[in-house]
């Protein structure tokens, strides 16, 4: 007998405290020294447990990879905000805590929500990413998403540039 150690699944109510550790731990890690300081610390402070669980609430597309038990990511998807672009589909946020960055997962994750969107008939599929934040942007390009178009998103006092990788 085998047993899947890595699983997709919907979250649960119980999960708001990991996904806010998640998002927490994977947020400093990666953009640390790319958003300024203090909108980081502010975005942290607004994405906590409250967040999370008034989130969990509303039942919005959100999966969650389970590894053996604990809480290792999510993804968030949707209907693309891009206006009227060939790309229906989103995926809003896709965040690894740390520890399970580096492993493959977050193919895992991507595939899944890929697969929702197409479920919900949405065509192509959207993903933007921070310039700075090389190693999504990287890790985008490996799963064969092309980049089709730049914006600026402002962090207090700095502007940073962001990339949005598109799927046919
Ligand atoms: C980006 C992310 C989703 C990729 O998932 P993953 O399972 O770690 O992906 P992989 O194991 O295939 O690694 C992808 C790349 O990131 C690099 N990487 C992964 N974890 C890293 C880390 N902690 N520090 C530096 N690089 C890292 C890998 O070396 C690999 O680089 P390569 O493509 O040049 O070989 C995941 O690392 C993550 O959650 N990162 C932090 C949050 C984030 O940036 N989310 C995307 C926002 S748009």
């Amino acid at each position: 007998m085998t047993v899947d150690v890595v699983q997709i699944r919907p979250p649960r109510t119980k999960d708001a405290e990991a996904l806010a550790a998640v998002y927490e731990e994977a947020w400093q890690g990666v953009y640390q020294g790319i958003i300024p300081h203090l909108s980081l610390q502010r975005m942290l402070a607004r994405r906590g447990l409250r967040w999370w669980d008034a989130t969990l609430r509303k039942r919005g597309p959100l999966l969650v990879l389970d590894f053996d038990g604990q809480v290792a990511g999510y993804v968030t998807y949707g209907r693309s905000r891009f206006g009227r672009s060939p790309f229906q589909g989103e995926i809003f946020e896709l965040y690894l805590h740390p520890i399970y960055q580096g492993l493959g997962l977050g193919e895992i994750l991507f595939k899944a929500a890929r697969g929702r969107l197409a479920d919900l008939r949405l065509k192509g599929l959207l993903v933007w990413a921070l310039i700075d934040n090389e190693a999504a942007c990287n890790f985008y390009a490996r799963l064969g998403g092309k980049p089709v178009a730049e914006g600026a998103e402002a962090f207090g006092e700095v502007t940073l540039r962001k990339v949005a990788f598109a799927w046919s």
